[in-house]
């Protein structure tokens, strides 16, 4: 019960990922705020899981800054404190820089970074008070460069250099981490696991052979907000399970043979 007498957050909370980190906070003792542009979302969450006076929902849409300050205002109001901000909500973008446009652009930087700026300038105070810590849902995609995703890219970079600025000038009361999730099997990525192309794609970078469940994400989430994580700070956890280890060089070991063709693998690197 590492969440016990502990009150979260988690934005966007009814769904994928965030519906995950709420589910494992709340199992191990976490009051949790489940925020989210759709508020049906986050009752059916809510509504699915036993102690309800440990839940609340709140209707919030993270591109509103006051409707983010209401948030937190409301949350230490009615559970007396703050212990973890999850900026969870987050949106996808698909374009190249000449293919989009400024509204989208501007759109994608203040779901996927203003929201996390504004979220955590309200609740860092209230943070300090718990000794409590954020942890920011960034992505693979902000730890390098992805065809046609110039936006996302962007943004999810800026969240994770954010997440750094931020545990180094709000250390040591507030610890700021962030995960990066590889692909992981939520409403967001559902273009993807349905096109066969792109799956198919995926067959030949995914190391573990498959995407990610959210509880995966989760359990990082809840171990970074977790006093077992009491000296990491600053940290991007990437879940991904080894895609970004990939250096992107052909697969040798498909091309060249395993081990019982050696002798032919090394007389291709002598040339
Ligand atoms: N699914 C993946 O493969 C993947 C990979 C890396 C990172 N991520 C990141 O994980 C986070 C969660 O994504 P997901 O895949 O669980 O998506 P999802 O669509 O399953 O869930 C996102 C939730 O956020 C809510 N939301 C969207 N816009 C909002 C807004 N403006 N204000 C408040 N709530 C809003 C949605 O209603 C939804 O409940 C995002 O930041 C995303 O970029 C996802």
């Amino acid at each position: 019960m590492r969440f016990k007498d502990k009150v979260a957050i988690v934005t966007g909370g009814g769904s994928g990922i965030g519906e995950a980190v709420v589910r494992r906070l709340h199992s191990e003792g976490a009051v949790v705020v489940i925020a989210d542009i759709r508020l049906d979302a986050a009752k059916r969450v809510a509504d699915d899981l036993a102690s309800p006076e440990r839940i609340a929902t709140r209707e919030v849409n993270v591109l509103d800054n006051p409707g983010l300050e209401g948030l937190i205002e409301a949350t230490v109001g009615q559970f007396g404190r703050l212990d973890l901000l999850v900026n969870n909500a987050g949106m996808g973008s698909f374009g190249k820089v000449t293919q989009i446009d400024l509204a989208h652009w501007r759109e994608v930087m203040a779901v996927d970074v203003e929201s996390v700026f504004w979220a955590s300038r309200t609740a860092i105070p209230h943070l300090e008070k718990t000794s409590g810590s954020i942890v920011n849902v960034a992505s693979a995609s902000g730890l390098a460069a992805d065809y046609g995703f110039a936006a996302y890219n962007a943004a999810k970079a800026a969240v994770i250099n954010l997440t750094r600025a931020m545990a180094i000038d709000h250390a040591p009361l507030v610890r700021v981490n962030a995960v990066s999730p590889g692909l992981t099997r939520t409403p967001l990525a559902v273009g993807l696991f349905d096109n066969p192309a792109i799956m198919a794609a995926y067959g030949g970078i995914l190391p573990m052979g498959r995407a990610a469940e959210t509880s995966e994400i989760a359990a990082a989430v809840a171990f970074l907000g977790s006093s077992d994580a009491s000296y990491v700070n600053g940290h991007n956890l990437v879940i991904d399970g080894g895609m970004t280890a990939h250096t992107g060089q052909p697969n040798f070991t498909k091309i060249l043979g395993d081990a019982s063709h050696l002798d032919q693998a090394e007389s291709a690197f002598r040339g």
